[in-house]
């Protein structure tokens, strides 16, 4: 990967501001960056929004947000110097000739230009045309887009095609926030550094995996934007099949971004199609009802503020996915997700195949097969269910389940976790691809999921009920009971 020394200062340029995302994720992440001495000092961040006028009122909101969601004290020789950095534009930015400005806040020869577009795709094509009329791009300029990057196949070609007119691909930093997660990232480390899972990883020893991505939160006031979307693109599309494409893919030939977008493709496009034919049994849908969490009542999907009472957007899905390639040929992954859900919890559970016979019969009729699970959220670490035997001198040797526990935050004490937002933001910076989606992922994730969402459609596949606070709705577990399996708990 690139490192510090190639590191060139940045124009960073935020359209979108003063909205959302710049406010709750971006502001407080290039602060922390900056906290830990990992901007360059030369790095200019320049905000693009069309209400305020001056500088100092966009300085005032970088402030009140830093107050608001850094969760530390702001530190005050820091905020001086991150201030410092803050600049202010007030364009339009679907007047093209508006963005002639910004050649008077940039300077793109000693300065690499990074566009941030933290603004609805809508205004994606507007952003390109206004910076292509604006004539300060380069060859080493950047954009960094996020999800939705379409919702469907067509509508993120058309996206993809329209930055395309401006931008090269290699130009092109299309964000998936969980690359950023460092758990993620050590999936690379895990099977690629370390020989016990190397040679386990197929399906002579696994015998099938799970990928649970619970989330205690609703829609959180976004009624509109999750009913036109759902979790199957919300969340499945991106989140839960790059996380799948990292367990699955083939040992890359290196880190290059290359490489590793090479592999990840492969993985997409080996995945098992589910189509009008097989969508009642490979998947579930699931719409939350009242209920309570953590003690608290909570509304049901349908009664949510601004909430269409007929609607029929899952909130929950549930999937069996089968990968047809050498490496997992009949090992089923088991995805879901869903919102409301009785925690917040991100996890891989690989289950290992059961021994052919068993010695051990005083304690366990059928030996449990070993399970290697990885948590990616709350608590970052990695533990490995093993067997082993209660210290004792009886006739017969006993076993009992025990752990091998690797908790991230006990054993990297000194290493600070940061958040996947620092990551991204400071190799789009860097110019690393790594860990960002090239346009075939996108466009074969989509395909993927296009079908699933029309079988759903051409079916009349309607969401079953659960309640708010549990694991989502009981034919999910029925998914799995089929194949004689359960979800971890
Ligand atoms: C976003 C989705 O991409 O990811 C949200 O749009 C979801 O609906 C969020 O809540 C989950 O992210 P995290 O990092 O909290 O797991």
């Amino acid at each position: 990967m690139t490192n510090k020394t190639t590191f060139k200062p940045c124009d960073l340029v935020i359209y979108g501001a003063l909205g959302d995302l710049s406010r709750r994720k971006l502001i407080i992440c290039l602060y922390r960056l900056d906290n830990a001495n990992l901007l360059e000092p030369d790095t200019r961040i320049i905000g693009i929004d069309r209400h305020a006028h001056e500088v100092k009122h966009f300085i005032e909101i970088a402030h009140k947000s830093l107050q608001e969601f850094l969760h530390d004290a702001l530190d005050e020789t820091v905020w001086q110097r991150f201030s410092a950095r803050l600049n202010y534009l007030k364009i339009d930015l679907t007047q093209a000739e508006e963005y002639v400005q910004l050649a008077s806040v940039t300077d793109n020869q000693t300065r690499v230009l990074v566009n941030y577009f933290a603004v609805a795709p809508f205004l994606f094509k507007n952003i390109c045309q206004g910076l292509h009329h604006s004539g300060i791009l380069t060859d080493e300029s950047r954009m960094v887009m996020e999800k939705p990057i379409g919702h469907n196949l067509q509508s993120s070609i058309d996206i993809n095609d329209e930055v395309a007119k401006v931008f090269n691909e290699n130009q092109v930093f299309r964000i998936d926030h969980y690359l950023g997660k460092e758990t993620v990232l050590n999936l690379l480390a895990l099977r690629f550094a370390n020989s016990i899972f190397t040679t386990n990883w197929n399906h002579n020893t696994i015998d099938h995996i799970q990928v649970t991505v619970g989330e205690e939160v609703g829609i959180e006031g976004r009624f509109d934007y999750f009913d036109k979307t759902g979790q199957l693109r919300d969340m499945v599309q991106n989140h839960l099949l790059q996380i799948l494409t990292f367990i699955a893919m083939e040992p890359p030939v290196n880190l290059e971004a290359e490489s590793i977008h090479n592999e990840k493709i492969k993985v997409l496009k080996a995945l098992r199609p589910i189509t009008i034919n097989n969508v009642d049994e490979k998947t579930v849908r699931g719409q939350y009802t009242a209920g309570y969490l953590r003690g608290q009542a909570v509304p049901g999907y349908l009664e949510e503020d601004g909430a269409d009472s007929h609607s029929t957007t899952e909130s929950f899905v549930a999937l069996r996915v089968d990968i047809d390639n050498w490496r997992w040929a009949g090992v089923p992954f088991y995805l879901r997700t869903g919102k409301r859900l009785q925690g917040k919890r991100t996890e891989i559970v690989v289950y290992f195949k059961q021994l052919p016979h068993n010695i051990f019969k005083d304690s366990f009729r059928d030996l449990p097969p070993n399970k290697l699970i990885i948590h990616l959220q709350p608590n970052e670490g990695v533990e490995i269910e093993i067997l082993n035997k209660i210290p004792g001198i009886d006739e017969h040797i006993k076993l009992k389940k025990t752990k091998l526990d690797l908790s991230f935050s006990e054993a990297f004490k000194q290493s600070r976790i940061f958040g996947g937002y620092e990551k991204l933001v400071l190799e789009a910076m860097r110019g690393n691809p790594t860990l960002f989606l090239s346009r075939q992922e996108i466009e074969q994730a989509w395909t993927w999921i296009d079908s699933i969402q029309d079988a759903w459609q051409h079916s009349n596949n309607q969401p079953s009920p659960y309640s708010a606070g549990t694991w989502g709705p009981v034919a999910s577990v029925a998914l799995l009971a089929r194949d004689n399996r359960a979800w971890e708990e």
